[in-house]
């Protein structure tokens, strides 16, 4: 996650980054706790090393409202505070796929954390996908041909709920087959949620910690990044007792305490309000509203040799262009035209998987300059056609 690319002017359209639209950041009643924090008596509280395993008054909040809304029996033990989704799954690679480990991943993948798990040094697959998200079929084809060459896999990263870059949502039987694969072949499951909580539609179906059985290792992130503010740098893991427990003995949470206690005793406050839940709606509806005008734009616009998701929820929509098209020169020259978008190669281990896909953000820039950009990238497509 890094700034807008050097060239760009306060005029380019950015279709690029899963960030939240900015005016949704600075809210009135953040505004007010944020203030209010000033003139806590207990602030030094807040400023100093927090426990461990993250600040209790947001561990008990969130896992009431997840008990709640989704009919799970997490005690506090079974989460810990994290500084984003970034650190847990970079505190997972490290503790629980050993360097040289074989891990697994969707096809396409969030970029960044393909980037942490070769930072460990991982031996990384790709497991193709299709409108219901991961391929079972291809999942356990994999598997044998690993086994075949006496290799296991540790882990399988999964982002289940609104895909980045796709949109796309994992079948809820499919999410039952993985968990079955998991089991016969041993593997944990990293569970990505940081959209789960913006649906459009519909809620997405159980999560795999949710439908997993008690001998079985999932590890749930959850992330206030794209619902309340990226800056905060706070989410949440979730897992077995025995296994947070081994996060919290980690040398970097022993040596550092708890994630931002300080911003996390704010959200704490913030949600126990009331005001997470009111948050979420408004989002809901803002991101809704984008993406029917995105898809609306693309139905106009687009030649039709083109495709697209139609995502229910998240921040993005996938783009497949004809096999004559290269992303890259589409993305080049969309640039020139003043419109930002992702090319596919990044999202995927082997690059060249990505040479006929788009990822557009439906998230950050306003519906009527997205409705120019997607008139803009139409013609640049239908220029190279
Ligand atoms: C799937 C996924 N995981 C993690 C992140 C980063 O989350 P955080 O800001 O909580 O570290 C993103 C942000 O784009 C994402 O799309």
């Amino acid at each position: 996650m890094t700034d807008f690319p050097q060239g760009t002017s306060a005029h380019t359209i950015s279709l690029l980054l899963g960030h939240p639209d900015p005016s949704t950041l600075a809210s009135l009643e953040f505004g007010a706790e944020l203030r209010g924090a000033a003139n806590r008596a207990d602030l030094f509280k807040m400023l100093q090393y927090g426990p461990e395993q993250g600040t209790p008054g947001l561990i008990q909040f969130l896992t009431e409202k997840l008990n709640h809304d989704e009919h799970l029996t997490l005690e506090p033990d079974n989460m810990m505070i994290v500084a984003g989704s970034t650190h847990a799954v970079d505190m997972i690679a490290r503790l629980y796929a050993k360097p040289g480990g074989v891990v697994l991943v969707e096809a396409p993948s969030y970029a960044d954390s393909i980037h942490i798990f070769r930072d460990h040094g991982l031996d990384l697959y790709g497991i193709p996908m299709d409108d219901e998200g991961l391929r079972v079929d291809a999942l356990a084809g994999l598997l044998q041909t690993l086994k075949a060459n006496g290799k296991a896999p540790t882990l399988l990263y999964s982002i289940p709920d609104f895909h980045n870059p796709t949109g796309i949502t994992l079948a809820h039987t499919r999410r039952l087959e993985v968990l079955r694969l998991a089991a016969q072949y041993g593997f944990a499951i990293v569970e990505d949620d940081v959209y789960r909580e913006l649906g459009f539609e519909r809620t997405p179906p159980p999560s795999f910690y949710a439908l997993a059985d008690e001998q079985q290792q999932v590890f749930r992130i959850g992330s206030f990044s794209k619902t309340l503010a990226p800056g905060l740098r706070v989410g949440w893991l979730i897992s077995s007792k025995a296994a947070i427990q081994h996060c919290i003995n980690a040398g970097t949470t022993q040596m550092g305490g708890g994630a931002n206690p300080f911003a996390a005793g704010l959200i704490a406050e913030y949600c126990r309000a009331g005001h997470w839940d009111q948050h979420l709606d408004r989002l809901r509806a803002l991101y809704q509203a984008r993406r029917d005008a995105v898809l609306g734009a693309l139905a106009e616009h687009m030649p039709p040799t083109v495709r697209w998701t139609q995502p229910d929820g998240g921040f993005f929509i996938w783009l497949t262009l004809p096999d004559t098209i290269f992303a890259r020169d589409v993305k080049q020259m969309a640039l020139q035209e003043g419109v930002l978008v992702a090319s596919g190669e990044g999202f995927f281990i082997q690059p060249a998987e990505g040479s006929h896909h788009l990822r557009l953000a439906f998230s950050f820039a306003p519906i009527p300059a997205m409705q120019v950009a997607m008139e803009r990238l139409a013609q640049v497509i239908r220029r190279l056609a």
